[in-house]
């Protein structure tokens, strides 16, 4: 294979890059990203309650949607995702794990999804995956399916918090495309969130990993103003 599966599926970029490593995916996001730390954070931060109903954009092989169920049983936990591969591992993942979720395959910039039905959207590891403008359609599509109130809470690559990081960070860039990755880690995630119609942007804990600088972000739907 001569360059990135994403020269011949234009919908999306695997979540490795390459369509052959998606079975490394798991173990590797383990070892390399102190996923542990970094998903527990922003479970903590988005404050699931019992009977929220919560969408995991981009869920990959799932396991975030997984700990939201385990964490909080009570919670209605949906995830999404482009691949129908990585949605695939996820199904077997939940049913080894004995959670109920309810998965679709869809792009997050026209979520199968109906207005106003989610209290949290949580993202991790995915926005960096987009060029701008499948940014900002996704940011819209989040603010169509979170009910007023609702809130967003995003981990992702970030703006290199010292030169150390910011070394370590193009790895990402040359993994996942330059275009893809700049918004991310020049740090305008929060002003194409705020963009977007949304409220209380924050940044909350950042993480020093390999690859560079990972944070948090949060985010509200304001509870008033125009449905769309
Ligand atoms: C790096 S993986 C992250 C997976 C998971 N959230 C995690 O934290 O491990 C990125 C995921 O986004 C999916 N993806 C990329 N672009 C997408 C899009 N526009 N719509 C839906 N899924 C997309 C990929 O298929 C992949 O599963």
């Amino acid at each position: 294979m001569s360059g990135p599966d994403r020269d011949r599926d234009e919908r999306f970029v695997p979540a490795l890059a390459y369509r052959w490593l998606t079975p490394l995916y798991d173990p590797l996001i383990r070892l390399t990203t102190r996923e542990r730390a970094f998903k527990a954070g922003l479970l903590e931060q988005a404050s699931v309650e019992p009977r929220m109903d919560v969408l995991d954009l981009g869920c990959g092989t799932g396991t975030l949607a997984i700990w939201t169920k385990q964490r909080v049983p009570e919670a209605r936990v949906a995830g999404v995702d482009g691949d129908p591969e990585m949605l695939e591992w996820a199904e077997s993942k939940a049913e080894r794990a004995g959670v109920e979720l309810t998965l679709s395959s869809g792009m997050s910039f026209e979520l199968p999804h109906a207005d106003a039905s989610f209290d949290r959207v949580l993202s991790s590891l995915f926005f960096h995956h987009l060029i701008r403008a499948d940014k900002e359609r996704t940011l819209a599509e989040v603010r169509r399916v979170l009910r007023p109130g609702g809130e967003l809470h995003i981990a992702d690559w970030a703006r290199p918090a010292d030169p150390l990081m910011s070394v370590l960070s193009r790895s990402i860039m040359l993994l996942d495309g330059r275009e893809q990755t700049e918004d991310n880690l020049r740090g305008r995630l929060p002003d194409l969130i705020a963009a977007a119609g949304f409220g209380e942007v924050e940044q909350g804990r950042a993480y020093r990993t390999i690859y560079g600088t990972l944070a948090l972000l949060r985010a509200r739907r304001p509870a008033t103003g125009s449905a769309a």
